[in-house]
């Protein structure tokens, strides 16, 4: 019995050190920047950054002061579920409940060297990873790693533009999207692409399916090469435009167990990082039982 209990005290221990492993070292900005060679489609009004005013005035007072012109759809951004659903909601009635959420990511990289643009996220992917990882939490956003934010600094590559002028990269199918919103757990899915929908996909059936159930999509995220695929929070910052159907999105994670998470987070946070003194505390219990367990059976 007291030996059950040293090894439960130490698997647990060995436990925690684990799971701390799989998690994020740092707060990571997922966003890309703004300026004039930022991506958007083709119909949409590109971002057009203006210097206006940069100057020493008379005073003695640096002024600087810059405009800038922007379609909502672009570069790193946040596409409510209004976009594709005349019910849904527009940027600024989404729930700030479902925009400071766990995160976890999903990785399909490996898909997209095999079938390059014509890689699809398929139900198996989730199903495996969830086999992996476990079950997706609650109220979290998916991120899917295709692996394509390489290409960003070309917007030809990216896009995958030919010479009809199709678009050709990697996206959800529509099975994974239907998998999406029968899981009820999932408030957003965010790509590493310029679409949920694969860039041959014109009709956006992704981008249909999920916003009939308000799930958001973030589109253009900057996802590094190492990130984890759990343990980290995902502070979902859309521009607050009152009917967007989208808008410029800063997308930060955070390790889920950091200081930095506010309060009212730790309802939806997951267990506890366990702080060094209980690691103390456990190691010394461990000692002690186990001081305890071979005295007891060391002969008269
Ligand atoms: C961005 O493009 C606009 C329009 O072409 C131009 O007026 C502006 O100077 C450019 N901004 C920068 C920083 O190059
Ligand atoms: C999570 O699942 C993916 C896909 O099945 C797998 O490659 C990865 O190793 C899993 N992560 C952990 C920490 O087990
Ligand atoms: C972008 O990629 C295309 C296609 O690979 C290539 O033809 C073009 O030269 C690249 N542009 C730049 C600026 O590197």
């Amino acid at each position: 019995m007291r030996c059950f209990v040293v090894f439960f005290f130490i698997g647990c221990y060995l436990e925690t050190i684990s799971a701390t492993l799989t998690r994020l070292e740092d707060t990571v900005d997922l966003t890309w920047s703004f300026d004039n060679d930022t991506i958007y489609w083709t119909n949409s009004q590109p971002f057009v950054f203006t210097r206006k005013i940069a100057e020493i005035r008379r005073d003695g007072v640096w002024y600087a002061a810059n405009e800038f012109c922007a379609g909502e759809h672009g570069g790193t951004h946040f596409d409510a579920p209004y976009h594709f659903n005349k019910q849904g909601w527009k940027v600024a009635e989404i729930p700030l409940s479902r925009l400071i959420v766990r995160g976890v990511k999903i990785d399909v990289t490996e898909e997209v060297e095999l079938l390059k643009d014509k890689a699809l996220l398929l139900p198996e992917h989730l199903e495996q990873w969830e086999e992996d990882n476990g079950s997706i939490p609650k109220n979290s956003v998916l991120l899917i790693k295709f692996g394509w934010s390489k290409y960003y600094s070309n917007k030809t590559e990216y896009l995958g533009i030919d010479q009809q002028d199709n678009l050709n990269f990697p996206g959800l199918s529509e099975a994974a999207a239907e998998w999406i919103v029968k899981s009820r757990k999932i408030v957003g899915v965010g790509v590493d692409t310029a679409s949920a929908d694969a860039g041959r996909d014109i009709n956006f059936p992704v981008h249909r399916i999920l916003s009939a159930h308000q799930i958001y999509v973030l589109e253009n995220v900057k996802i590094p090469a190492a990130f984890p695929d759990t343990g980290f929070i995902l502070y979902v910052l859309p521009m607050k435009i009152q009917d967007g159907t989208g808008a410029p999105l800063r997308l930060i994670a955070i390790p889920h167990d950091s200081d930095l998470v506010p309060p009212n987070l730790k309802i939806v946070a997951m267990s506890p990082a366990v702080p060094i003194y209980s690691h103390i505390i456990i190691i010394l219990s461990s000692v002690v039982l186990l001081v305890l367990y071979s005295s007891s059976n060391v002969p008269e």
